[in-house]
């Protein structure tokens, strides 16, 4: 074969596979046209070679030259399009570029539920008063709910429909027989005055204590009802304790959480724990609002914690909390504390 018609035909195909490569739209483009030209058995590269066998002895290092400038381009072309289609892909899935200077999705954060805000605080004016947080359980047993408090068993606070008691013997006693144990009765507390009976049980005179927590009462929810809430208990005892320290102690607590502005009122009342017993009003902007009940500490409480009515007197007071907080934030139905609908928990 003579070199010209070798050349003239590697040329023509040279340039036939470059073509293809840079008119190649996509990957399998790209590998037909590979397959067709570089293909390792029937490519017509391959092809081309066996022609250089055909060119005469004198021409072949020209021959060999040209067809070696031919395949250099045609891997060339070859790379070339496989890098301009991963650039093009590399390109898409960036998608638009990153602009740092955008300002970022602002992340949400959480904070204490508002009871929990108002009984951190509560808990903070109280200790400036000197009182320290005392605890106790919310599953009671009768004798701290009611009879060391002087709620005896005939009295109305301890009906079955006022409290929420626990049937624990039927709980240890799965087949229903009444246990032969004498576990006692136990209720979810109705107040934190249990706490009271706890802490003067095992510490002796004086005591200057506050206690927060849930209460339970069977009531129907509405506004100002819900069958668990929570109350600030308080109790002093210590030598000539009077009624004139409850009234300042529980004036000094109210303006610190809701202003100098104020008022405070004591209503006669009755609770079997203290003697005299008060009702305790507070009014501030609009209108008295009860907040709870306190008074002197009964001597029959005294005495059943073992603590010397004629040596020690004392005060009490049980506010609740919900009450303190609605007050202070305008807040009209109780239930909204228990929805957790963020769009009223973010407002605190
Ligand atoms: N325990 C009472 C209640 O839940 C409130 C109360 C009244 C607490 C008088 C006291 C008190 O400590 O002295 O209704």
């Amino acid at each position: 074969m003579p070199l010209a018609e070798f050349t003239a035909e590697l040329s023509a195909m040279r340039a036939a596979a470059e073509a293809a490569f840079a008119s190649a739209a996509d990957a399998d483009a790209v590998e037909a046209a590979r397959i067709e030209f570089l293909g390792a058995k029937a490519g017509k590269l391959r092809e081309a070679q066996k022609g250089l066998g055909a060119v005469a002895k004198d021409d072949k290092p020209a021959a060999g030259k040209h067809f070696n400038d031919a395949k250099q381009a045609i891997e060339a072309a070859l790379a070339a399009a496989q890098e301009r289609l991963n650039a093009g892909g590399a390109k898409q899935r960036t998608g638009p570029a990153f602009d740092a200077t955008v300002p970022g999705t602002p992340l949400v954060l959480g904070h204490l539920h508002p009871i929990t805000q108002t009984i951190e605080e509560l808990k903070d004016i109280m200790g400036r008063l000197g009182f320290v947080v005392a605890d106790g359980p919310e599953i009671e047993d009768e004798w701290h709910n009611f009879e060391a408090l002087n709620i005896p068993p005939s009295h109305p606070a301890r009906d079955p429909l006022e409290n929420f008691y626990l049937s624990t013997a039927k709980a240890a006693n799965p087949a229903g027989k009444t246990s032969a144990t004498n576990e006692p009765t136990l209720l979810l507390r109705s107040q934190t005055s249990t706490v009271q009976i706890r802490v003067m049980e095992k510490t002796p005179p004086p005591v200057r204590i506050i206690a927060l927590g849930r209460v339970y009462r069977p009531d129907t929810a509405d506004a100002t009802h819900y069958p668990m809430f929570h109350q600030i208990e308080g109790l002093l005892v210590d030598r000539h304790v009077t009624m004139a320290d409850l009234k300042t102690v529980l004036r000094l607590f109210a303006s610190s959480y809701l202003g100098s502005d104020v008022h405070i009122r004591f209503r006669p009342s009755f609770f079997p724990f203290t003697e005299p017993s008060v009702e305790v009003d507070m009014s501030w902007n609009d209108g008295w609002l009860e907040m709870g009940g306190a008074g002197m500490v009964d001597p029959h409480v005294l005495q059943a914690v073992g603590y010397d009515p004629d040596e020690v007197s004392g005060f009490a007071f049980g506010l609740g909390v919900e009450r303190l907080c609605m007050r202070r934030h305008a807040i009209d139905d109780i239930r909204e504390f228990y929805k957790n609908d963020v769009r009223f928990l973010q407002q605190f």
